[in-house]
């Protein structure tokens, strides 16, 4: 088979929040392809960026009172973290906010405007006469025109599910300003979609796209291909359109051109031909893999946008269901927004790789992440079924002189287990993982009964027969190594532990197990992987995202020098305290009830010495809200109040709570 030159993208995540686990199941879903594509010989390449443009990020580095640039890298560091804490194994990750996406968003325009497929009209828009600013439809909030319930968003309503536009909502108010908008004419850029109704066509007929896919694309032909808007007024953080000045593409224009520009600053890196990748007759493949909400992008502007300037369309555009915590849509309020961070900060990454490849099948269907279901899945697959096979057997492998025997004892069942290889893989390549991980799965029962019927435990028990146990051995240990290729791609971290036993060569190809590792020393038994305790998954969602408490009791004499990295990972928050009461059974304990804007912590403070309760219900504190949840004896901190201590030897006298200053809200970010 000749090799086959990919690239591959996920979604790009905004700038200005944190990744959640709906970010995860999607970069882990890509990721297990790419890593399946390159142990298959494929030259592989997976890039992604930080998608930095748009009003929300604008007025939320406003809100920080800091520049949309300061709030974009630090953003970009921490998603960057977190993608790594789920070993993501991007070959680049680059910025939207780059000039290489500058560069290309400007030649894809010009390249538009010159098959005359942009035009310019006036649209009529509300607008906040105190901001300056035109008002996205998510900015707007009022009453709706169909069912009267009050408070909901400019562009739908959440009671009734209409669909409106801004202008329709009764008594409309701007929710940057508090003030009422008033409808204002603007001139924007249009792209042309309806041109390319053929093209698109034709294109998807050529395309696997999944069935769910092309029937929603079927209902948006029907409706009519319609213009799209691609312009938005100053002002507005992103790219000035060359020849309108005061005018600025569109976050979603130069968000999916993001894949370009990434790719362009690794091809500079490593003299990739930029051409063979991009340019229309390209026969590299390009695959694009998304969430069901961001279709209509992806099937049909960017196609059309890619076919319009002469550059190549994607091979295949893969689209994922949304992910549900225990059943619901995630909710910050039901402590089920789970972040990224909180995972890891609780659980191994690769048990959650597993969980979500049994999960993920080819349909849209939303993927649900239940927290039983999911220790229970971990602990009978990874743990009870897989390591299983290799931690029984380890013992015997050493007993008979620490290598593996010289031949199996029986090649008819490891030639069962090779024979998976292919059907796996093509489940793998159709991103049907959930029956990849279940055929496997069978195939770790049986090489349980293998052993089971073996018996190498009783071989071992005379040591005339410790040959017998490590030949045994040999043939669970290979049956091992088979499955731990095809699973190599879910679970990286227990396949690099498992290389260090095995050596590193042992999972390096999908047809690697055509030969099996035979007379071969192997290292140290290292444990693959632990058992996951379901009372740890239940903090998962027993609190919202943060925690510990002020204490103010611990001196910290020369603590060790962090870098300004170091720092932003604090989330600082001004706080107003709602209740602040004595914990009973404790002297120095304060329980605080503190508004954080968008939500409520309970969090537990040393400050009892200092403060009486009464004193501090209204204060502003400063608090750190991205600290992990810790358990007390109390009950649940979830978060701390910052302070400073004047009081000798580190005591509780003199604790001065750090205030945020007048003209705060609750919520907003302290730097
Ligand atoms: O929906 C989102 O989160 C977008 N930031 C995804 C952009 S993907 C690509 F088109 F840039
Ligand atoms: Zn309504």
């Amino acid at each position: 088979m000749s090799t086959r030159r990919i690239l591959v993208t996920s979604a790009l995540p905004y700038a200005n929040g944190p990744l959640h686990l709906g970010h995860v199941i999607e970069a882990v879903q890509t990721d297990i392809w790419c890593r399946f594509q390159r142990m298959r010989g494929n030259d592989c390449i997976y890039v992604c960026a930080e998608d930095c443009h748009g009003t929300p990020i604008m007025i939320r580095a406003r809100q920080d009172g800091i520049e949309p640039e300061a709030l974009i890298r630090a953003s970009a560091l921490e998603h960057q973290r977190d993608y790594a804490g789920f070993a993501i194994a991007f070959d680049h990750f680059h910025s939207t906010h780059s000039e290489e996406n500058r560069h290309y968003s400007y030649e894809l325009y010009e390249a538009l405007k010159k098959r005359g497929v942009i035009t310019r009209r006036s649209v009529r828009q509300l607008y906040d006469e105190q901001a300056g600013m035109f008002l996205p439809d998510r900015f707007v909030r009022g009453t709706c025109p169909r069912c009267g319930t009050p408070d909901q968003y400019g562009d739908s309503c959440e009671k009734c599910g209409a669909t409106y536009s801004p202008a329709d909502l009764k008594d409309a108010v701007s929710t940057v300003t508090g003030t009422t908008p008033v409808l204002r004419d603007s001139d924007h850029l249009f792209f042309k979609l309806g041109e390319f109704e053929g093209d698109l066509r034709e294109w998807l007929a050529s395309h696997g796209l999944q069935p769910a896919v092309r029937a929603k694309l079927d209902e948006w032909f029907e409706a009519g291909l319609k213009d799209w808007d691609i312009s938005r007024d100053a002002p507005y953080f992103g790219f000035e359109i060359p020849d309108a000045p005061g005018k600025y593409f569109y976050v979603w224009f130069d968000a999916p051109v993001g894949y370009i520009g990434s790719f362009a600053a690794l091809a500079a890196k490593r003299g990739l031909d930029f051409d063979a990748y991009w340019k229309a007759g390209a026969t590299t493949e390009l695959h694009h893999f998304i969430g069901k909400d961001i279709s209509y992008f992806h099937t049909l502007f960017w196609p059309a946008v890619l076919h319009g300037a002469g550059y190549r369309r994607p091979t295949g555009v893969h689209v994922h269901g949304f992910l549900t915590v225990e059943g619901q849509k995630m909710s910050k309020s039901r402590g089920t927004n789970i972040t990224a961070r909180q995972y890891l900060d609780l659980l191994p990454a690769d048990h959650l790789r597993y969980y979500f490849a049994a999960k993920l099948g080819i349909g849209l269907d939303d993927i649900d992440l239940n927290l039983e279901d999911f220790a229970a899945r971990v602990n009978s697959d990874v743990v009870g079924k897989l390591v299983n096979i290799a931690s029984r057997c380890a013992p015997f492998i050493e007993k008979a002189g620490g290598s593996l025997g010289a031949q199996l004892p029986d090649p008819a069942l490891y030639a069962q287990f090779t024979a998976a290889a292919g059907p796996i893989a093509a489940l793998i390549e159709a991103r049907d993982y959930a029956s990849a991980m279940r055929e496997i799965m069978l195939l770790a029962d049986r090489a349980n009964q293998y052993v089971d019927q073996q018996k190498p435990w009783v071989m071992a028990k005379d040591p005339a027969r410790f040959v017998e146990a490590g030949a045994v051995a040999t043939q669970a240990i290979n049956l091992f190594r088979v499955l731990m290729t095809y699973l190599s791609p879910v679970l990286p971290g227990i396949a690099a532990r498992a290389a260090e036993w095995l050596g590193t060569d042992a999972f390096a190809r999908w047809d690697g197990v055509q030969t099996p590792l035979l007379a071969r020393p192997l290292g140290k038994y290292p444990q693959l992987a632990s058992r996951v305790d379901p009372a740890v998954v239940k903090q998962l969602v027993a609190t919202p995202p943060v925690a510990a408490t002020a204490s103010p009791d611990s001196p910290n004499p020369g603590k060790p020098v962090i870098s300004i990295d170091d720092f932003t990972r604090l989330d600082l928050r001004a706080a107003k305290v709602l209740e602040a009461t004595r914990v009973e059974g404790s002297d120095k304990l304060l329980q605080l009830r503190l508004d954080l804007g968008s939500e409520q912590r309970n969090v537990f403070s040393g400050i009892s010495a200092s403060y009486r309760p009464e004193d501090l219900v209204g204060r502003y504190v400063v608090m750190i809200a991205n600290l992990a949840p810790r358990k007390m004896r109390f009950g649940v901190s979830e978060g701390m109040v910052l302070c400073a201590s004047g009081g000798k030897d580190g005591g509780t006298d003199g604790v001065f709570l750090l205030s945020a200053d007048a003209g705060v809200t609750p919520g907003m970010r302290i730097s």
